[in-house]
């Protein structure tokens, strides 16, 4: 059984299996329409659960439709709702029943240890789609939608971030060190990435380049990705992180110290990071970037469920 929490945890191997796997059955699936079953039908009889303590809309949805388009079928829980979210059950419990009546687990929690528990709990695999420091699902994704629009590996091409340092960058900086691409982070001092994720690139023998000036991360990029300024339930005085954030704002001018044909990419949602010229405009891919997320869910549950060929 494996589960899918923090790509750091996963060998470079598997998530490469991952992504040749998605884009096969991306090419296959072609003249398919949205709920018509791949052939074979891999996950026939199989339930996946998901479990959301925040909001979502892509995960909720590309888990669905991955799930669906494998053969198999998924419920969707709100923790509220169930006699966990009031305190009244345990994690252990809770786990053992859905290990009963399912046969994965998808959780998006303000609490990583949350899901470390579960993991301890669960007789069936767990997926992390979004922890306070982490959200591999959709890392592994833009992976995909990377390699998809340069057709190259990732490995030869310079990767940006600017904004914030968050759960999708700790994801991102451990993908930079897993397929071996180089990561510059665009970021005022005070939120640079934390020295555990640092810590963890150098026992890895790789570099990350930190700069506080966004042109010189920028500089040379061939894909500049974003995310918003105030994460879910980001407990900060919102008005100010903004404010700090003012000449990290992805425009016109900012795209221009990167590559000619640079492309933008961000998970969504978006708040004010971006401009609407840059986000809607030529060099954005972000649409094809969320349906990718279909496509690699669905081999990431063939990983989960020890079918991934
Ligand atoms: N990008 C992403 O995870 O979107 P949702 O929060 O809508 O799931
Ligand atoms: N960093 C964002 C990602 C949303 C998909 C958040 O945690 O809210």
């Amino acid at each position: 059984m494996k589960h899918f929490i923090n790509l750091k945890d996963i060998s470079s191997r598997d998530l490469k299996q991952i992504i040749i796997d998605a884009k096969r059955r991306k090419k296959l699936r072609k003249k398919l329409s949205t709920l018509e079953v791949d052939k074979g039908a891999p996950l026939k009889g199989k339930l996946l659960i998901q479990m959301f303590e925040k909001s979502s809309l892509r995960t909720r949805l590309s888990f669905y439709l991955a799930i669906k388009q494998l053969g198999g079928g998924t419920l969707t829980l709100r923790s509220n709702e169930l006699h966990l979210g009031q305190g009244g059950e345990s994690i252990a419990d809770t786990a053992k029943i859905l290990s009963t009546y399912g046969d994965g687990f998808m959780l998006r929690t303000d609490n990583d240890k949350k899901v470390e528990s579960f993991k301890k709990y669960l007789s069936i695999p767990v997926i992390n789609g979004l922890s306070p420091s982490s959200h591999p699902t959709q890392v592994l994704s833009d992976v995909f939608t990377v390699e998809e629009i340069k057709k190259k590996p990732i490995s030869k091409l310079n990767i940006c971030w600017i904004g914030d340092s968050n759960n999708v960058l700790d994801s991102l900086i451990a993908a930079s060190v897993k397929f071996s691409f180089k990561l510059s982070i665009g970021c005022p001092r005070k939120f640079e990435p934390g020295t555990k994720v640092r810590n963890w690139v150098i026992k890895n023998k790789k570099k990350i380049f930190i700069y506080n000036d966004p042109k010189k991360a920028a500089l040379g990029a061939d894909v500049i990705f974003s995310d918003k300024v105030i994460s879910l339930n980001d407990k900060v005085n919102k008005k100010k992180k903004i404010a700090q954030f003012k000449k990290f704002k992805i425009n016109k001018k900012l795209m221009g110290h990167a590559k000619k044909d640079c492309i933008f990419l961000h998970c969504l949602p978006r708040g004010n990071e971006v401009t609407d010229d840059i986000f809607l405009g030529k060099k954005s891919h972000v649409w094809q970037q969320a349906l990718n997320r279909v496509h690699v869910q669905k081999s990431i549950l063939l990983y989960c469920f020890g079918k991934l060929r």
